[in-house]
């Protein structure tokens, strides 16, 4: 089978190296250049929805796995035709792009969220639901994770609204959704769907403020666990049943039949867990944690669940655990530095090194390229061993500037 990957940060490599792996792997693309991608990587070198079409067809791709949600929300999956593609079709990934079509889907599928109120803009209405504070203003769209805020107190649930209602998230904030706060640990739950059936994969647990006790800005995440021990794999599969599979057949009903990978993100609250919000795509970096742990054929699941047939049975991980630490380049999340030379150590047994934003220099030297630069992955017996084996490899690769977290899935161990 010919597959063409989509994208090009960690997760994908992370997808790659599980891709290249599959005995139906024939020949295998990727749109992006990137420099560690698999030997015999073919670079396409496309981004727009009507590049990356032209190229898959050209191509001959048997199967197109979509990393990123910006292209699934711009309708590359519809636009693909007959052309397998592993990502939901726009209408459903408005499930990631819409907090208020998912909400919607939520309250008809019966699947516990915390009660919202959505408006189309500034109104009395709005107002009143700040003045109770505890609330969480969200701008409807996609907005690349800046869209939320948490407001304990009315002041701050006043400050932003305006914030929202102001110019800088353009249509993203055409429709606001204000949520009441919850509280409890939150926990990463992705099922594949082939559009009818469910099945779960492995927990996570991500860490998206920049600094240690998770203090600092908001970030993309910073390093992830998987499983996460709060939920390990029999409630994961409980969870997915309670969650993911009420929303999988309620977009089936509406004709929007979802193909790919739900990610649930929830709070386990002293109620139980509620969703905060779904992702219609792995998690970055969760999918590094999930991928090291990998364990079965990747294309069979990925090409079942794009064709509406996937395996009876869900997939085989290795026992154990597997902890991503990410190096950020300096300036993250707010700038990045680019052209820093990183070392390259020897590899490290048990310790994957997943490359996000990484180029080679005129001199063939590896050099940062964006703000999350590499997800160093240490796998182990325990959550501990796979820790210790990440940081123990994190020195070897620390360039110039680099942040990072000490704390990924200390909490565990
Ligand atoms: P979202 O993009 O909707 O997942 O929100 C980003 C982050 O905001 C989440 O990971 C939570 O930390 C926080 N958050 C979102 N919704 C809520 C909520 N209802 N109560 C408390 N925190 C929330
Ligand atoms: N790591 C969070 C996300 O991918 O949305």
């Amino acid at each position: 089978m010919r597959v063409l990957l989509v994208g090009g940060g960690g997760r994908e490599h992370a997808l790659a190296t599980a891709l290249v792996r599959s005995p139906q792997l024939t020949a295998f693309a990727a749109t992006h250049a990137k420099p560690a991608w698999p030997d015999g990587t073919e670079v396409l070198g496309v981004s727009s929805v009507e590049d990356t079409v032209a190229a898959a067809r050209s191509w001959r791709a048997d199967l197109v796995v979509v990393g990123p949600e910006d292209p699934l929300a711009a309708g590359l999956a519809d636009a693909l035709l007959d052309i397998p593609c592993f990502g939901p079709s726009a209408a459903a990934a408005q499930l990631e792009s819409s907090k208020a079509f998912a909400k919607e889907i939520m309250v008809a599928a019966g699947v516990k969220t915390a009660e919202a109120l959505v408006v189309d803009g500034d109104c009395a209405e709005a107002r009143a639901r700040c003045d109770r504070g505890n609330v969480v203003v969200k701008v409807d769209g996609l907005a690349a994770g800046k869209g939320v805020f948490v407001c304990p107190t009315a002041g701050e649930a006043h400050e932003s609204l305006d914030e929202v209602l102001g110019a800088r998230f353009g249509d993203a904030a055409s429709r606001i959704v204000l949520e009441d706060l919850l509280e409890g640990p939150e926990v990463s739950v992705f099922a594949l769907s082939d559009g009818h059936r469910v099945l779960p994969l492995l927990s996570a647990q991500d860490h998206k403020r920049l600094l240690d006790g998770d203090r600092g800005e908001n970030t993309g995440g910073m390093g992830a666990i998987a499983p996460c021990p709060l939920v390990d794999p029999v409630r994961t599969a409980e969870l997915v049943e309670q969650i993911h599979a009420p929303v999988v057949r309620e977009m089936a009903k509406r004709g929007a039949p979802f193909r790919g990978v739900l990610y649930g993100g929830l709070m386990l609250t002293a109620d139980g867990p509620s969703v905060l919000e779904f992702n219609v795509r792995f998690g970055d970096p969760e999918c590094q944690a999930l991928m090291a742990l990998w364990d079965d054929d990747l294309v069979a699941y990925l090409h079942g669940a794009a064709t509406g047939h996937l395996p009876a049975a869900a997939p085989r991980f290795r026992e154990g655990a597997a902890c991503c630490v990410v190096l950020a380049s300096a300036g993250y999340p707010r700038t990045s530095t680019k052209g820093t030379v990183i070392p390259e150590p020897p590899p490290s047994p048990d310790v994957l090194a997943f490359h996000a934003a990484t180029a080679r220099n005129d001199a063939g030297q590896l050099v940062t390229t964006g703000g999350r630069v590499l997800g160093i992955t240490g796998v182990g017996p325990s959550l501990r061993v796979a820790r210790d084996r990440a940081y123990d490899a994190v020195e070897g690769w620390r360039f110039e500037g680099c942040q990072l977290r000490r704390d990924i899935g200390v909490r565990h161990v």
